[in-house]
């Protein structure tokens, strides 16, 4: 990660598989991981904080700081940004000192690439896709004490790219999901018929990769394709990490992966 070519791979592992790990990150202080975020771009300051290093105290009116299962969910669907990459360094995990097995930890963390998901959906359930592509819907984070975002506009599940229409982004936290509007041109009761098959494909372990978090094991991945979760566990953990935006990533990948003239192409036209 000191060179500009570790950066470029590690962007590149990104940009085309949705998530990369960054193997040998120091661990004694997260100030190590916080200078590995910004090798790729400055770190995104929300209302949770910019760079951040958390134990599950629910400091924060939020699931993450809890010890409970997350299914698979992408982060902020409550911005017209959302952020771009995510990014997840266990520092530590102790054993519950009351617990009767010291190793029962638990809380590896699940990946779930939504593209792929996504096209599963639109090759078995293309009235599901259709739905869960077209339907605009409200979003918000609301949980904490003078805190009330939501988009400037509705977004459906799954935004697609003008002309292709291929999958651009994927918004998926029913946590911060508003209501399904009655209004939309489709009975609420297909779109909860459309997210009931979306969400048997999240749940679906042929599409789950499960990797235990550790120590020296940084994850990076691309928070507008692919979902993230855990499962609940035990004793305390520590994790830092944070966010990046999407156009930043963009940029440190484009610049380090493709010659001026493509770069050009792509960016004025
Ligand atoms: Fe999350």
């Amino acid at each position: 990660m000191e060179t500009e070519e570790g950066v470029r791979v590690l962007t590149d592992l990104i940009r085309r598989k949705g998530f990369a790990f960054v193997d040998g990150t120091p661990y004694d202080d997260p100030e190590h991981t916080k200078r590995l975020l910004e090798r790729i771009a400055f770190i995104r300051v929300t209302h949770y904080g910019g760079f951040y290093d958390f134990t599950a105290d629910l400091a924060m009116a939020d699931t993450a700081y809890t010890n409970i299962a997350l299914p698979a969910h992408t982060d902020t669907t409550y911005f017209d940004d959302p952020a771009g990459l995510q990014v997840f360094h266990m520092l530590s995990h102790e054993p519950d000192a009351t617990s009767k097995d010291p190793n029962a930890l638990g809380g590896e963390s699940l990946l779930v690439d939504g593209f792929n998901a996504a096209l599963e959906l639109k090759r078995t359930s293309t009235w599901a896709y259709k739905i869960l592509t077209e339907v605009p819907l409200p979003w918000h984070a609301s949980g904490n004490k003078g805190i009330a975002i939501t988009p400037e506009r509705t977004y459906p599940v799954f935004e697609t790219a003008p002309g292709n229409k291929a999958l651009l982004r994927i918004r998926w936290n029913n946590d911060d999901r508003g209501v399904v509007p009655f209004h939309s041109g489709c009975s609420p009761v297909d779109w909860y018929d459309a997210a009931r098959k979306w969400n048997a494909l999240l749940e679906d372990k042929r599409l789950q990769y499960w990797e235990q978090l550790k120590p020296g094991r940084t994850l990076i991945f691309d928070n507008w394709r692919v979902l993230h979760g855990r499962s609940a566990f035990t004793g305390k953990r520590r994790i830092c990490g944070g966010y990046i935006n999407r156009n930043d990533f963009m940029s440190r990948w484009r610049t380090l992966n493709r010659t001026p003239e493509e770069v050009n192409r792509v960016v004025i036209g």
